[in-house]
């Protein structure tokens, strides 16, 4: 964590007896008996701490703790990572796949440890589908976040100049049969015999259209357009927040247009790769992505310039004194939160956006209350999702809804925006979205997004 990223953090410990802000809305009636954050200030103690930037204010801290000033609650910091939940006992638990992924036993704080190393004795090998510490589920937004299909897009340098010199995403697709012409638009070719004998990829010509036309045009295209077109109204660069963020490709792409931006996620891993790939933070994992099953869940190596340059080839978890990330200034960071209890501070953004997280929520309409919670006056959220609803959730909201929303997942969740206060300004309903589950299975899905602005 930067130690710039604190003024931005609140206590997530969740108060006994009292509910949340979006329940105090809704009354007595509300369906769940949740409780809210305490919110309480933090104080930030650092164990070991590295200068990253040219700014000696600026610091990452690589373990230590933050405290809450009210309830006197800790939250430790682990390779980097500020773990900023309810209960930090059963995270490590729950998480103990994706944290032993990144952490040593040894870096575990002492009164967790026990428990820890139980978890992760039992962690279960087999693919989980949904498992979000998991490395096959992973690498599958890796690749969608940071690869790109057709060419290859240098990070955009920033207006004040910092983080030039980001290779963000980088061309990976080639179908069966091109593989033998070398071309600067071909895939990265470093340790993969499979590309380099072309016989990585089923030489389908509609598959090889689909993702050359799709595969860098989805959703995140969408809303850097966006982004951009909000950057140029309000004449300023935003700051940001992202929910449910992920491995946190979404922040090279927009970082041109933002002034600052803080990604939250529960997966552990996902925040540990998402600070390694966009902020150029150590990471002690491999980086790999499915080719061909029988080769394994996650067969090819993918090198990608930040990941190496910031800190050179070591892997690390200790950052080497006196390194510098060319990528973290300071402005951009990203922590393990619970969206059911935010440690963020209110109405200090300018901007929210969550993609493909709603679906996830238990209560769905928690997610607007919450985007709406974190901006300021007509502040902006962006929502984006292909609803995979899961059946019991689909019911709770439908019972929610009145009846001219009911048959449609779009009608209802910009429904749900405007009952918490959005106005809805511009939408795309279907979206095209590829996923590359492996060589021989390519996901498509039809993606709603919109922008709508804090009424
Ligand atoms: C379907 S993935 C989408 C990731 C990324 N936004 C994207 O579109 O590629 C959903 C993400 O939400 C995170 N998530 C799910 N439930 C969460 C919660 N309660 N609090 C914080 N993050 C959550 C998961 O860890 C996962 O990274
Ligand atoms: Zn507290």
């Amino acid at each position: 964590m930067l130690n710039t990223t604190l003024s931005l953090l609140r206590c997530p410990r969740l108060k006994t007896g009292s509910k949340n802000p979006a329940q105090r809305r809704q009354g007595p009636k509300s369906p769940q008996h949740k409780r809210s954050p305490c919110r309480g200030a933090l104080s930030l103690t650092s164990q070991k701490k590295v200068e990253i930037a040219t700014s000696p204010d600026v610091f990452e801290v690589v373990s230590g703790h933050l405290e809450c000033k009210v309830c006197r609650s800790r939250f430790p910091i682990l390779a980097g990572i500020a773990i900023l939940v309810d209960s930090v006992a059963n995270y490590l638990i729950d998480h103990a796949k994706g944290i032993a992924q990144a952490v040593s036993d040894s870096e575990i704080p002492a009164e967790y440890r026990k428990d820890f190393l139980q978890a992760k004795a039992q962690i279960q090998l087999e693919h989980i589908e949904d498992d979000l510490e998991a490395e096959r589920v992973v690498s599958l937004y890796i690749m969608n976040h940071y690869l790109q299909a057709n060419r290859s897009v240098k990070g955009q340098s920033r207006e004040d100049g910092k983080g030039e010199g980001l290779e963000a995403r980088s061309p990976w697709w080639k179908p069966r049969g091109a593989a033998g012409s070398a071309s600067s638009e071909g895939p990265r070719r470093e340790g993969n015999p499979a590309l380099q004998s072309g016989v990585a990829f089923p030489g389908s010509k509609l598959i090889d259209t689909l993702i050359r036309e799709y595969w860098d045009q989805g959703p995140f295209a969408q809303i850097e357009r966006w982004v951009s077109h909000q950057k140029n109204v309000s004449k300023k660069s935003l700051n940001a927040v992202e929910l449910g963020c992920g491995v946190g490709g979404l922040y090279p792409v927009l970082k041109n247009h933002l002034r600052s931006y803080l990604g939250v996620d529960s997966s552990f891993v996902s925040i540990a790769v998402a600070r390694h790939l966009a902020l150029g933070m150590p990471y002690r994992g491999s980086i790999r992505i499915p080719e061909d099953l029988l080769q394994g869940p996650v067969s090819r190596p993918v090198t990608f310039p930040s990941a190496s340059s910031a800190f050179g080839p070591s892997r690390s978890s200790g950052v080497p004194a006196g390194s510098r990330s060319p990528l973290a200034d300071g402005s951009s960071d990203f922590i393990v939160g619970d969206l059911e209890s935010l440690p963020l501070h209110s109405e200090q953004w300018d901007l929210t956006i969550a993609l493909n997280a709603i679906d996830m929520m238990d209560d769905p309409s928690l997610l607007p209350q919450l985007q709406r919670e974190l901006i300021k006056k007509d502040g902006i959220a962006i929502q984006s999702c292909p609803y995979i609803w899961h059946p019991g959730v689909a019911k709770r909201l439908r019972k929610k809804l009145p009846e001219g929303k009911r048959t449609s997942s779009s009608a209802a969740v910009e429904w749900l925006y405007e009952q918490a206060g959005f106005k809805i300004e511009e939408r795309a309903l279907d979206i095209p979205w590829l996923f590359f589950k492996h060589v021989r299975q390519l996901e498509i899905y039809s993606v709603h997004a919109f922008v709508s602005r804090k009424a």
